[in-house]
């Protein structure tokens, strides 16, 4: 397993290109199902995750091909299964996105429970609720679901919980379902927004996409697309922080501010100075005194939870007192005793952690855990007194592009060394 050296202390300075947003890109793969032509998806991260989908989809059927970087082609003419293997879907939960798209094309999806996850339990009870709604059966049968259903019928769907999965399988569902679905409560990423503008290119007809109620009229096809993936929002979320806590200064470039507003108006709050810049790069200037803000995750346009672990990276060295909750899973606190390790103060109470601000971090021996808990670590070694070894960062090759040489460009002192635990 590949691990991570860190020299901590430099300052980071320069432009970063940010990649195509993996959470917006996994949805938008899963919808080719829906398609009765080829596929061609541009700005797509490189990123395992994005292999793993991409097998899995091909263990459907669904041929993949790259005759360019960041560009994926998915011919979907040739589906012969319906089933996602536990073998796959348990390296990847996203793969229950295949579950709707299939379930509307082709009557049928047997797909693995993916199973509990580092972060949390991750039920997909709210999945399953909108199909069975929607007229499918629904069997729970030896570790999978497996879903039947002549054709799928619009109805009012209501999510009573915001469930970003949950309201992109319903969407794909929905638009080939008979009849118009409606969806209450929906989930109002940015992905969710990318997922139907994707669908709405393949002929679909979904309004209301980005707001809490969804209505999708059934459509009989859906035809080939070319479509461009967002910028991963969370990427150029981990940059400002980088800058912040190097006392850095950076260009990001092909990053939607309008995407990232509740995190800029923490960091801000918290002293970095951030703008927009010409040709719409977003410049930050870390080069501050840090002061302690208090951050709650909530779905978007809130503060993101896939946020928590970088903030409180940065909230570990600013002045004062600092309160993070975590309100989307009950267990995305795995970084706070590997932080510790490396110097920082806090006090886990439930879903909040109390952060007493110190100087600097120090560098040590750390583990990742999971994707984000795994960003955290990186920030904080490139702050830290001395150097730190971060070991399994196999989490951060399943959502970050090239992130290791993206911050040696920006003048990091970081090194990638192959094998090992
Ligand atoms: N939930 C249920 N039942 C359901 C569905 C969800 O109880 O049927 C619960 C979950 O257990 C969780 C909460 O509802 O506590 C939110 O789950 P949601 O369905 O919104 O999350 P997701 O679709 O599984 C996506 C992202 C996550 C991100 C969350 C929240 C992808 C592939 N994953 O997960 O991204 O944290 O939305 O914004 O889009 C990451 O990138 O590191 C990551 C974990």
């Amino acid at each position: 397993m590949d691990k991570f050296i860190i020299y901590g202390g430099n300052r980071l300075k320069g432009q970063v290109t940010i990649s195509g947003s993996k959470n917006a890109a996994l949805p938008v793969l899963c919808s080719s199902i829906l398609s009765e032509g080829v596929c061609t998806y541009t700005n797509v991260p490189d990123l395992d995750d994005i292999d793993t989908i991409c097998r899995v989809l091909g263990h459907l059927g669904v041929t993949s091909q790259k005759p360019a970087p960041n560009t994926v082609v998915l011919d979907p003419t040739g589906i012969t299964s319906h089933e996602a293997h536990y073998d796959l879907v348990k390296k990847m939960r996203a793969s229950i996105l295949v579950l709707g798209p299939l379930l509307a094309r082709y009557g049928r999806a047997k797909v693995s429970l993916p199973g509990g996850c580092a972060i949390g339990v991750r039920p997909i009870d709210m999945h399953l609720k909108a199909f069975a709604k929607m007229g499918a059966e629904i069997d729970l049968s030896h570790g999978y679901v497996v879903a039947s259903a002549d054709r799928l019928k619009g109805t009012r769907i209501v999510f009573d919980n915001t469930t970003v999965g949950g309201t992109e399988n319903v969407m794909m569902a929905a638009s080939l379902a008979d009849g118009t679905t409606v969806i209450e409560g929906a989930a109002k990423e940015p992905e969710v927004v990318d997922l139907a503008g994707v669908l709405n290119a393949m002929g679909a007809r979904i309004e209301g996409a980005g707001e809490s109620t969804v209505v999708i009229e059934g459509v009989k096809t859906l035809s080939g697309v070319r479509y461009e993936v967002i910028p991963d929002r969370i990427e150029t979320g981990t940059f400002l922080v980088a800058a912040g806590i190097t006392k850095g200064r950076l260009s990001i470039a092909r990053g939607r501010a309008d995407h990232v507003t509740a995190v800029i108006d923490k960091l801000m709050g918290m002293g970095l100075q951030i703008s927009e810049g010409q040709s719409g790069t977003i410049e930050v200037n870390g080069d501050c005194d840090l002061r302690a803000v208090n951050v709650e995750t909530v779905p978007h346009p809130g503060f993101p939870t896939d946020m928590q672990a970088q903030i409180m990276a940065l909230a570990c060295v600013a002045d004062g007192v600092t309160s993070i909750t975590e309100n989307i899973f009950e267990n995305r606190f795995m970084h706070v005793p590997e932080l510790m390790r490396m110097g920082a103060n806090l006090e886990e109470k439930g879903r909040t952690v109390i952060v007493r601000g110190i100087e600097r971090f120090q560098g040590a021996s750390v583990m990742a855990t999971d994707l984000r808990a795994s960003a955290s670590l990186v920030l904080a070694a490139l702050n830290a007194i001395g150097y730190t070894e971060i070991r399994r960062i196999y989490h951060l090759d399943r959502g970050y592009d090239a992130l290791d040489k993206k911050l040696m460009a920006l003048g990091a002192d970081v090194s990638r060394e192959k094998g090992g635990l």
